[in-house]
């Protein structure tokens, strides 16, 4: 066993005996040392990072990708006939290419780079809501949505005169089909629901909401912000009409993700911003639209960070999305067992279908404070409403501390964590 800083203690023996690192093809210590951050200490302990929703750490690859367009290629794309500006452009429009095969859509043209996962639903809802919805109208959404899955659509449905709906969730933090159905109908436009919660981990059933919603001539769009990093996407399969991720939860830069939508809806949308590179011609009488995806990428784009976005899609995918997925369920499920035996703590989201999120609360003590004495140990999680507040609001509670989870954690650093709540414990007497 290693030591993580001098947090560690040992955890119940029973967990100890099923330790996770025999998985065949997955070597999380050598993972590790891809990532230079993970090295460090803060306040003289070991950095124990468990703040991954929020955003994931980068792999010496996607620095290098960054370093190396700034060293070699940096030039604008699209605009010039000299070779660094070549180079660039075709760095920049490889990552559409690698992402359009990562998430099966049927063509590169159908991925958007935008800011990122926030940026992609204001898109949609300023392009397509607005062309669209109508007074009376209908956007249904779940009670389980981050702020920028609801905001946006708040905005359409009051300047439009529509009407937004809402699908309740269990106690358990799953979304509750039997009500989604009763409210989808004829009036139902648009229905916008996240993938993975990121306040809850709960996966959702997303291939039936979206059959469900089709049924009924709405369309889908799917908030995958939290679910790119952990589960293999197929926009085909899923039949989405759009689906956005961002490529900092993915071990990419901060700063772009992209919008997936099929290429009949982008056609037919109007812009989104006016500028550079989204023109065909302009005269001061008239413009007309570059072709899609450019029509919706006004003005120079993020380039360091899309070319960094690929390398982190090639990063994850020669690990291979299957070990990671595996790996970091039975992470879960250890985090799951450890946490449920610490005395007063009380998790919030234990859908049957998670991923890799461990949100709790502890009696008594705020979520900021428990934040605070955890990070004293190199401990790092987010504490707050995570950009949920009706999920805060659904559990009467005003915040959660969340250690959220990614492939290059490890038991040992769970068992920190637990050993950090007993500190946190003994502060508060
Ligand atoms: N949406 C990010 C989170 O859940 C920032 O922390």
């Amino acid at each position: 066993m290693r030591a993580i800083g001098d947090a560690l203690v040992t955890p119940s023996s029973e967990r100890q005996e099923r330790n996770l690192y025999p998985h065949a093809g997955f070597d999380v210590w050598k993972i590790r040392e891809d990532f230079p951050i993970l090295k460090q200490e803060v306040h003289g302990h070991r950095l124990v990072y468990l703040d991954n929703a929020a955003t994931a750490q980068k792999p010496q690859a996607v620095i290098d990708a960054l370093v190396h367009y700034y060293t070699a290629d940096n030039s604008n794309v699209h605009r010039g006939v000299h070779s660094l500006s070549e180079r660039a452009t075709n760095a920049y429009e490889e990552t559409r290419a690698k992402i359009k095969r990562h998430i099966n859509a049927a063509e590169s043209r159908e991925i958007v780079f935008a800011r990122g996962t926030t940026e992609c639903i204001n898109l949609v809802a300023n392009s397509y809501g607005r062309a669209n919805v109508q007074a009376d109208d209908e956007v249904i959404i779940s009670a389980m949505e981050h702020h920028s899955n609801i905001v946006p659509w708040q905005m359409l449905c009051e300047e439009r005169g529509a009407r937004l709906r809402v699908v309740p969730i269990n106690d358990d933090g799953e979304m509750i089909i039997e009500e989604f159905e009763k409210l989808l109908n004829s009036r139902t436009k648009i229905v916008s629901v996240v993938h993975v919660s990121n306040s809850l981990g709960t996966i959702n059933p997303v291939r039936q909401i979206i059959e469900m919603a089709h049924d009924w001539n709405a369309l889908v769009f799917i908030d995958g912000a939290q679910a790119a990093p952990h589960l293999k996407i197929d926009v085909r399969e899923l039949d989405c009409d759009f689906y956005a991720f961002s490529s900092h939860k993915m071990f990419g830069p901060t700063g772009i993700g992209i919008l997936y939508g099929k290429a009949e809806l982008l056609e037919a949308m109007p812009p989104y911003q006016g500028g550079g590179d989204m023109i065909r011609s302009v005269t001061f009488e008239e413009t007309t639209y570059n072709t899609i995806p450019h029509k919706f990428e006004a003005g120079t784009p993020n380039i360091a960070a899309t070319i960094g976005f690929g390398a982190a899609v090639d990063y994850l995918n020669d690990i291979g999305f299957d070990p990671i997925a595996a790996y970091e369920h039975e992470l879960l499920a250890y985090g799951t067992e450890a946490l449920s035996e610490v005395p007063g703590v009380r998790l919030i989201g234990t859908a049957r279908e998670k991923a890799a999120v461990l949100a709790f609360v502890m009696e008594d003590i705020h979520p900021h404070d428990i934040g605070t004495i955890l990070d004293r140990q190199g401990i790092a999680v987010r504490t707050g409403h995570h950009c949920a507040q009706p999920v805060m609001d659904r559990f009467k509670i005003p915040a959660t501390v969340r250690a959220s989870l990614a492939f290059y954690n490890t038991t040992e650093e769970i068992d920190a964590l637990i050993a950090g709540l007993h500190k946190v414990k003994e502060v508060f007497g």
